[in-house]
């Protein structure tokens, strides 16, 4: 062991809307001694999500103060007393927002990683984490996507976004439409990502920049960001079109009740279906997502799609960037040593 000095970020405050860098503080501990039936594991990789907005908030299943925050991790096992797990194995874990944690295999989805030969260690925290399990589930399950259908996703630049995009292709989507918060991101989703086409939300009400980028309307919408977004793919939906709603992060750092969608009704009049995808509830499909990317990652196909921070001391920064839109692809912080 390198340090007997580990390091994580505490909340401190309750955020009043966005959270400001003084909600938390980084805080020193001794490096815990693995007990029997776990692992130390020093962290490599953590992940900064719109869900821990949220959790922010405390109630009886958010944050306490004053002690670690959790998150995503890919981390390397230093020390060992688990029998399945040896020092060097690289594991993904959710005890993130830390430099050092104990690990249990199993426990909140703990697990040794396979290592596939030639694929980044971000991708387990991007596309083969819970942001392209999110996306697959979203595409195959809840919307059930068919070949040449069309698709409109937003926060499309994003983890989750972006990796929609990506697998609507691979599934056969016919046009795949996009909205971003910049010009910049709008150019990298048709440049880079291979969109058809994308829209910036600011310049113009979403509804009729959605129209005008799929005059045709469209099958499926993965929502992202709720509210005008919704109601504007409420709008462009063909009849027995499906919306998989996956989160609304304009709603997350403030009203929590918009004004839109306005037009629920169409969901009648177009027998449209609206469901939820929460990822916890799709863990099963972790091999069948792996044995899908897997090959189109070692093969260049597909990247990993991330912004990653370096340095854990820019984690608090990683995470209010993120929920500003400063990431393209999936939000990262990689740890210094
Ligand atoms: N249900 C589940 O199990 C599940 C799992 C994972 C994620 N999610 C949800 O999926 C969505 C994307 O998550 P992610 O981890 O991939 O994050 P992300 O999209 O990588 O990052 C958040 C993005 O939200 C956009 N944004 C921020 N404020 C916005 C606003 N007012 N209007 C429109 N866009 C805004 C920003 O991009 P711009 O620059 O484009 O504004 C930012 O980059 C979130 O709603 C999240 O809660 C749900």
């Amino acid at each position: 062991m390198t340090t007997k000095t580990a390091r994580a970020v505490h909340q401190i405050a309750r955020p009043a809307g966005f959270p400001a860098a003084g909600d938390f503080a980084y805080v020193e501990s001794r490096v815990p001694e693995p007990a029997p039936g776990t692992a130390l594991v020093e962290n490599l990789l953590l992940s900064v999500d719109p869900y821990h907005r949220g959790l922010m908030d405390g109630g009886e299943d958010g944050f306490a103060l004053d002690t670690p925050l959790e998150g995503r991790s890919v981390g390397r096992v230093v020390a060992s007393l688990d029998p399945g797990l040896a020092e060097g194995d690289l594991v993904f874990h959710r005890e993130g927002w830390r430099t050092h944690a104990l690990v249990t295999l199993g426990r909140d989805g703990a697990r040794r990683l396979p290592g596939h030969p030639g694929v980044p260690l971000e991708a387990y925290l991007s596309i083969l984490g819970g942001t392209g399990l999110t996306a697959y589930a979203a595409l195959t399950r809840t919307a059930a996507l068919r070949e040449g259908e069309d698709l409109f996703v937003s926060a499309a630049a994003g983890g989750v976004g972006t990796a929609v995009g990506r697998i609507a292709r691979l599934l056969g989507a016919r046009r795949i439409i996009g909205s971003a918060g910049s010009a910049a991101k709008v150019r990298h989703l048709v440049g880079e990502l291979g969109f058809d086409a994308a829209f910036d939300y600011h310049d113009g009400p979403v509804a009729e920049q959605l129209a005008a980028a799929a005059p045709d309307g469209i099958d499926v919408y993965v929502d992202n960001v709720g509210g005008d977004h919704l109601e504007g793919a409420i709008g462009a939906l063909r009849a027995y079109g499906r919306i998989a709603w996956v989160g609304a992060v304009a709603q997350y750092n403030g009203d929590r009740s918009p004004a839109a969608p306005r037009n629920l009704f169409e969901v009648v009049h177009k027998s449209l279906r609206v469901e939820g995808v929460l990822v916890r509830d799709h863990t099963d499909l972790q091999e069948e997502l792996e044995d899908f990317l897997v090959p189109h990652l070692r093969t260049g196909r597909i990247g990993t799609d991330t912004t990653v921070v370096q340095g854990f001391d820019r984690t608090v920064e990683a995470f209010r960037g993120m929920l500003r839109g400063d990431n393209t692809g999936k939000m990262l912080v990689r740890l210094d040593r």
